[in-house]
């Protein structure tokens, strides 16, 4: 891992294979937010990699790092990212429109949060609390 004022960025690593990357950027010190990003490796799609890669990065900011909110985003079209980011407890908070400029001119965006209050409650329901 490396970590800067501007952000934190991990390999994913699989058998010391480097199938893909997670990093937390944006990260807005009077808000305590940031924003959660991933990526992984086609041959390594759909083995779980990407939601225990951002369940454990997600418990490391909010525990370690002491932000109060996660977001992120995807294109409309990337349904399996939206997956993952409600696998790891973030609820979907409505379209973002024009949020992300792309070749094609500016793109809605899926808009996900994650706050330490609703992490941890959940985490409290996980445990039968
Ligand atoms: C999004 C991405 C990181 C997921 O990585 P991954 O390691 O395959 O993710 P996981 O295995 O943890 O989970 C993927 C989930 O999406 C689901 N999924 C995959 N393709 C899907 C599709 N086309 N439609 C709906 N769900 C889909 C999988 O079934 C799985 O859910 P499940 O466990 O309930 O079955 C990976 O596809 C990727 O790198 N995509 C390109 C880059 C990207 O979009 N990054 C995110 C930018 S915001």
């Amino acid at each position: 891992m490396t970590s800067s004022t501007s952000g934190y960025h991990w390999g994913i690593e699989v058998d010391g294979d480097l199938v893909g990357a997670i990093s937390v950027v944006n990260l807005d010190g009077h808000d305590a937010k940031a924003e959660v990003g991933d990526v992984v490796a086609r041959r390594a799609w759909g083995r779980g990699l990407a939601t225990e890669a951002l369940t454990a990065v997600v418990a490391h900011m909010f525990e370690e790092v002491g932000l109060n909110r996660l977001y992120a985003v995807h294109a409309p079209g990337n349904t399996a990212s939206g997956r993952v980011l409600v696998k790891a407890g973030f609820e979907h908070e409505g379209l973002a429109i024009d949020h992300m400029r792309c070749t094609e001119g500016f793109q809605d965006c899926h808009l996900y949060g994650l706050t330490r209050g609703q992490w941890r409650r959940r985490a409290d329901e996980a445990a039968g609390g």
